[in-house]
């Protein structure tokens, strides 16, 4: 029998818990609830391959990233109009806020829809609606991500990019994501180019089932800012230098990558490694309706099986607003609530 780890204390569970933080790696498909899949098959008369919320659930059991992505784009097809992306939006800002969420990046998979006949347009409006209720009615500013499939082709990921160029005031950057074996970041040296050249930032998913080389890739040849996973990087010392060195974030989701089976138990995660060695580390849920849970159900699972403490979590929470895309003046003010925070709680 295998010897569980202490649980949390109540103090730790509720600094972690109340804590303000930013979540950086979310992809606004992957917060789409089973509850709502079939609300909106419902509402757009869209057939699924599942009968009910309990049977859609139990196809939730995956062994690798591909397998994960086969539901998610088919949870994905009940979208079509305006107000299904802004509900969808809302509902995960809700939950956000209720996890101390002040702050978001949220990425968005444009060719999901526009491959299914749905307009550029209507995603992003629906994006953007529910974004600016988002910051009025909770308080939680949010900032959209575009990002780019990577096991389509270059030429269909810069016809994105030129239908998205009337709506750059919403964009803060362009990102990498879907299969990521086979399709390294250097197929996309072109569109991220142009979209620096649009003054838009960058980022991509690199080193999450992939090989190091493909995090080097994308920092040298795309030019990222931040990268999305990166826990292979634990494989590669020059690399972990690099990314030290230079404060390069990666934005890790544990519960992912444990049910995306990266690990078999969250015992076995590097993040701890990553963070002590002097990187950037962040905890994010990626696609929490998938993978069992918010981000505070991230940081909590991985705080009891790594027996993590409190100056860890801040830790977390300081260089989620460090890697973020808000200015330095807005960032300052955070890590002063952060160390507040964290003095309320007695550390
Ligand atoms: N799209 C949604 N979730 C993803 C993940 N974990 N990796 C790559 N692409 C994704
Ligand atoms: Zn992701």
């Amino acid at each position: 029998m295998s010897v569980q780890p202490p649980t949390l204390s109540p103090q730790l569970h509720d600094l972690i818990t109340t804590m303000p933080k930013a979540e950086l790696h979310i992809h606004i498909e992957g917060s789409l609830e089973p509850e709502l899949i079939f609300e909106l098959a419902k509402r757009n008369h869209v057939s699924l391959p599942f009968d009910s919320v309990a049977s859609l659930r139990t196809a939730y059991a995956f062994k690798d990233l591909q397998s994960f992505l086969d539901i998610y784009y088919a949870g994905a097809s009940v979208l079509l109009k305006e107000q299904d992306f802004y509900d969808m939006t809302y509902a995960y800002l809700k939950k956000a806020a209720a996890d101390g969420v002040v702050y978001a990046e949220i990425f968005f998979d444009p060719q999901t829809h526009t491959d299914r006949g749905v307009p550029l347009q209507t995603v992003i409006e629906g994006l953007v609606r529910a974004t600016k209720d988002g910051a009025r009615h909770l308080g939680l500013e949010s900032k959209l991500i575009m990002c780019f499939l990577r096991h389509l082709s270059q030429a269909s990921a810069m016809e994105t990019l030129n239908a998205a160029e009337p709506f750059l005031e919403h964009l803060v950057g362009v990102g990498l994501d879907s299969s990521e074996v086979g399709h390294p970041p250097e197929k996309f040296i072109d569109v991220f180019a142009k979209a620096h050249k649009l003054g838009l930032k960058a980022v991509a998913h690199a080193g999450e089932e992939g090989p190091p080389a493909y995090i080097w890739s994308a920092l040298d040849q795309l030019n990222v800012l931040r990268i999305d996973h990166g826990v292979q990087s634990i494989h590669d010392e020059a690399l972990l230098a690099r990314l030290a060195q230079e404060r390069i974030p990666l934005t890790v989701c544990p519960l992912s990558n444990l049910k995306l089976c990266v690990y078999e138990d969250l015992g076995q995660h590097p993040i701890k490694r990553l963070l002590d060695l002097g990187l950037c580390v962040t905890i994010n849920s990626d696609d929490p309706a998938y993978f069992g849970g918010y981000i505070n159900e991230n940081y909590l699972q991985t705080f009891q099986a790594l027996e993590l403490q409190a100056k860890d979590a801040i830790a977390f929470a300081k260089c989620s607003f460090e890697a973020s895309f808000m200015p330095a003046s807005q960032k300052n003010e955070w890590y002063a609530k952060l160390d507040q925070h964290a003095r309320l709680h007695g550390e």
